[in-house]
């Protein structure tokens, strides 16, 4: 079967493309390089040794888009692109809505258009908001996400549930993602991020090489074991397999289906600090600073669902994560070298 990839040059996407290929898979990627290099569409080629078909496309462009899917005829997608950054979001709120929202519009149109009726969507586990309760399972109801990305992609998981409802021919999986981290063992593909990191893995990265003087932490006064924030964060080669395994489950033609994909263990933030010690060989120095707005407490799934409909369950731990984010910021101090 042959899976468009859209996103696909990104930090998740990319991951994803080597698993599917090496899985046997025909992979098109398309992306517009927004938050991405093509560098890393090479990369992908020289560790699977299949080199995926590439478009430098906008999933906004309605004839870009018609064209590919009238060419490629994939039996189904997986829908990466997007935009992340959830400060920003506040921001610039029309540029999010139009870009995640708008831009899947777009591209459903051409899907239908051209009989793709197949789609998994990487939602996140921020549409639980303040969550009802941990661990959080499938049932957990949603929140109310406290930025417009966060909305954005709660409403995606609306439009394309009432797509089914419209068109049972429609198979949707939606995957709710905790906080992936880490990088592939070879130390090609990793996480690259534009400017000073939002999240916390690539900001603990960058001081662990030189780039940046102090890991700041968010708050030490919450209701958690040492009083840092507590997320289950998730090798992102362990995501990537359960794309795989996601696929396996859309040529079931399931309808609908929901699945959390996390490891089902919370770490604080003074855990992930000291486990990227142990990877780098020194000590990452940081300093405790106020909360910041719209974090929650503690966050982590329960992802038994996935282990039994998917059959697909997480392998690495901690150390995995942070050993191979060591490796892939060790080898490439500048990312891809082109942001
Ligand atoms: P990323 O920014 O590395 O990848 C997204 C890719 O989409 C980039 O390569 C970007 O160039 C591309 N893109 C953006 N807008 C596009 C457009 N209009 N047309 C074509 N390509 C476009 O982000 P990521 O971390 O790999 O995240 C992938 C997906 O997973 C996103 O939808 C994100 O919201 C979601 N997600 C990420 C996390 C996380 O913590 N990284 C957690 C939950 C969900
Ligand atoms: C993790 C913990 C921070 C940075 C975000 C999005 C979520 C999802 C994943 C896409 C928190 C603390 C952070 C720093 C810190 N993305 N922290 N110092 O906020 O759990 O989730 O990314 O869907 O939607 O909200 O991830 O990595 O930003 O933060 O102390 O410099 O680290 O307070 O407790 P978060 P994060």
């Amino acid at each position: 079967m042959k899976i468009l990839v859209t996103g696909g040059a990104g930090y998740i996407g990319s991951h994803t493309c080597v698993e599917l290929l090496e899985n046997g898979y025909d992979v098109v990627i398309v992306d517009n390089l927004d938050n991405s290099s093509e560098k890393a569409v090479e990369r992908i080629g020289e560790i699977t040794g299949r080199k995926p078909v590439f478009y430098n496309a906008d999933i906004r462009d309605a004839k870009a888009m018609n064209d590919i899917f009238a060419s490629e005829k994939p039996g189904c997608v997986i829908h990466f692109a997007g935009l992340k950054a959830v400060g920003e979001s506040v921001q610039k709120p029309l540029e999010y809505y139009e870009n995640n929202i708008g831009g899947t519009m777009v591209m459903l149109d051409a899907m239908r258009k051209n009989g793709c009726k197949n789609i998994i969507f990487s939602s996140s586990a921020t549409v639980y908001g303040d969550p009802a309760f941990v661990p959080i399972t499938e049932e957990c109801p949603k929140g109310n996400p406290t930025n417009p990305y966060g909305r954005t992609k709660s409403m995606l998981e609306q439009i394309l549930t009432d797509l089914n409802t419209a068109d049972p021919k429609w198979n949707v999986i939606l995957l709710r993602y905790f906080n992936p981290i880490g990088a592939h063992k070879s130390g090609l593909i990793g996480e690259d991020p534009k400017g000073i990191p939002n999240n916390l893995l690539p900001y603990v990265a960058q001081v662990a090489i030189g780039k940046l003087e102090c890991v700041g932490v968010f708050g030490n006064d919450y209701d958690t074991p040492d009083g840092t924030g507590v997320r289950d964060y998730i090798h992102v080669v362990d995501l990537a397999k359960g794309h795989v395994k996601a696929i396996d489950k859309i040529k079931e033609n399931p309808g609908v289906k929901i699945y959390n994909l996390g490891t089902g263990n919370g770490y604080s933030v003074l855990d992930v600090i000291k486990a990227y010690s142990k990877a780098c060989g020194h000590d990452v120095p940081y300093v405790i600073k106020p909360r910041r707005s719209g974090d929650i407490a503690t966050c982590y799934a329960d992802a038994s669902l996935a282990k039994k409909e998917l059959g697909w369950e997480a392998e690495y731990g901690i150390d995995d994560m942070c050993a191979d984010s060591w490796k892939w910021q060790s080898m490439n101090p500048n990312g891809y070298g082109d942001n």
